[in-house]
């Protein structure tokens, strides 16, 4: 297998980085990914950095040796804040890509100077974040909301084929409540007029978010971004297969909970078939050399 053959990993504590894998395969459909989501130990938002840490090192650990990846996709902004300069570290040799939530772009695209930002605890409290926020200092004024238990709830929502109404109506209760926290959305003058999706799992909730807030208020992932990052990586080291309209390779999706929500959650909202899901068993604790 030549390099460009190998496959781009990503991964995330759950369903969540299903938002950006999508974005990957728009804008890199010749490539081969193999997406691992650790459900078993989701949420990662409220756990900690030191749980975090342990978890992305045993992933990407897992997904060099038993996978072979070219690169790896860090689909989750709490990883990336807490465990992406060690997993940098750790792994010289990998093109690494993280994400954080899209405060830059927001700024360029607000006409209020008003942002909300929505993510985990563990993202909101990282030092990474703060450093973001204190690099756009004076740039805009930011209203920044932890929206606890948002990610677990909508991991849950994928426990059923058809989304049961209970789950519809608590992911949208707790939309409701964190943005109406955040003050007054709209367009005029001191109304935060963009929504920054910090965490991947958010972008699933985008049309009841939609609906709350009303259809002027622009909402921010980071998808696209890091995807169209993720192909400059790969041109940069020479591992993008080459685009010769070849159709487009099979997708493999990992879980380390259970199988069925992870087939729900990839029929649901990316149109895969159910048969591109298998669990894996990489229990906590688990570790490997690093490869390098
Ligand atoms: N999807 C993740 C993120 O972008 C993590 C959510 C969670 O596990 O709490 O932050």
């Amino acid at each position: 297998m030549t390099a460009a053959q190998q496959p781009i990993g990503v991964f995330d504590s759950g369903v969540g980085g299903l938002s950006v894998l999508q974005a990957l395969r728009a804008e890199l459909p010749h490539e081969r990914f193999v997406y691992l989501a650790d459900s078993g130990n989701a949420p990662y938002g409220e756990r900690g950095d030191a749980f975090v840490q342990a978890r992305t090192h045993a992933i990407t650990d897992y997904l060099c040796r038993q996978h072979h990846i070219k690169a790896l996709v860090v689909a989750c902004n709490t990883a990336t804040a807490a465990a992406i300069h060690e997993a940098r570290a750790r792994h010289p040799r990998l093109p690494l890509v993280g994400v954080e939530p899209a405060l830059k772009p927001a700024v360029a695209a607000s006409k209020t100077g008003h942002i909300g930002v929505i993510g985990t605890r563990g993202t909101l409290t990282s030092a990474k974040f703060a450093k973001l926020l204190a690099s756009l200092d004076g740039q805009a004024h930011f209203v920044v909301q932890p929206c606890d238990g948002l990610a677990h709830a909508i991991e849950r929502s994928t426990a059923q084929a058809v989304p049961a109404a209970s789950d519809a109506t608590e992911t949208r209760a707790l939309c409701a409540r964190y943005t109406s926290a955040m003050g007054r959305f709209g367009t005029q003058a001191g109304e935060m007029d963009t929504l920054v999706l910090g965490c991947t799992h958010y972008v699933f909730v985008q049309d009841e978010l939609r609906s709350l807030l009303g259809p002027h208020i622009r909402l921010m992932d980071t998808g696209e971004p890091v995807a169209r990052q993720t192909r400059r990586l790969l041109q940069a080291t020479g591992t993008l297969v080459p685009e010769n309209g070849t159709p487009a390779p099979a997708i493999t999706l990992l879980t380390t909970g259970a199988l069925e929500p992870l087939q729900n959650a990839a029929t649901r909202w990316l149109q895969l078939p159910a048969e591109c899901c298998a669990t894996v068993d990489l229990p906590v604790g688990w570790s490997a050399d690093p490869v390098r």
